[in-house]
């Protein structure tokens, strides 16, 4: 709709600014499919961080470093950010952006399959799941082993023009989703919801998910 698209563009040049506009740009150059958060949901990711005061985060799913830059942006000179990216090329891009954009030192990219590069051992304020959706499950509960009461889980995608609510689907992604919605509202140590989004991303929706235990 194009409507949407002139909000965002509206809050981008109100609100958000284009300092990061090159990301997306190198990224698009590169060859990336341009499937970053858009522009004021980096800035709402950056919000979130913020209000919290996090200063470890974990993001699956980097590809140029987009809302991986927003979320860094969001830590004091200490803190630290773990991205895991399964494309050597993505992380290549993203390593660049990271640099130009003044973060490098903060943020740690794993190549390699999530579930393989997982960080063991380590407490996150914040983990963002925006990786390959059919594995959506297994992210929410290995993200599980990694949070304390307080830390916030926000995961992209889960609406999907409402695809989420088709009980006989056979896409596997959405089939993800699905059943990662239903272990958050079914897992005791979270308190969760959905917020639908639309924009230039088209029509789709975050879960947001706070630990309670
Ligand atoms: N968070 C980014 C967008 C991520 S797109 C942003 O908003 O700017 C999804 C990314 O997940 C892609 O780069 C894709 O290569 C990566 N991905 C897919 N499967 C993966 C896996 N098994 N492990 C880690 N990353 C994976
Ligand atoms: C797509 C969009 C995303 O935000 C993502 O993380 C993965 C895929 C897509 O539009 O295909
Ligand atoms: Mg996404």
């Amino acid at each position: 709709m194009n409507v949407w698209n002139d909000v965002d563009s509206y809050v981008s040049d109100l609100m958000v600014g284009h300092e990061l506009d090159f990301v997306l740009r190198a990224s698009e150059s590169a060859g990336l499919p341009s499937i970053a958060v858009s522009p004021p949901q980096g800035k709402w990711l950056n919000l979130l961080a913020r209000s919290m005061r996090a200063t470890r985060i974990l993001e699956i799913g980097t590809l140029g470093g987009y809302s991986t830059i927003w979320l860094a942006r969001a830590l004091p000179a200490d803190g630290r950010l773990v991205t895991l990216e399964y494309e050597p090329k993505h992380a290549e891009v993203a390593g660049a952006n990271l640099v130009r954009a003044g973060v490098a030192d903060v943020v740690e990219i794993r190549v390699g399959a999530a579930l393989d590069t997982w960080p063991e051992g380590e407490v996150f304020d914040l983990v963002f799941i925006d990786a390959d959706k059919e594995t959506y499950p297994a992210y929410f509960e290995r993200t599980l082993d990694v949070v304390r009461p307080g830390s916030l889980i926000v995961a992209d995608n889960v609406v999907r023009d409402g695809e989420v609510l088709s009980a006989s689907t056979s896409d596997i992604r959405v089939q993800g989703v699905q059943r990662m919605n239903e272990m958050m509202a079914a897992s005791p140590r979270v308190d969760a919801t959905v917020i639908q989004t639309v924009g230039l991303k088209g029509y789709d929706g975050f879960a947001v998910a706070i630990v309670v235990e």
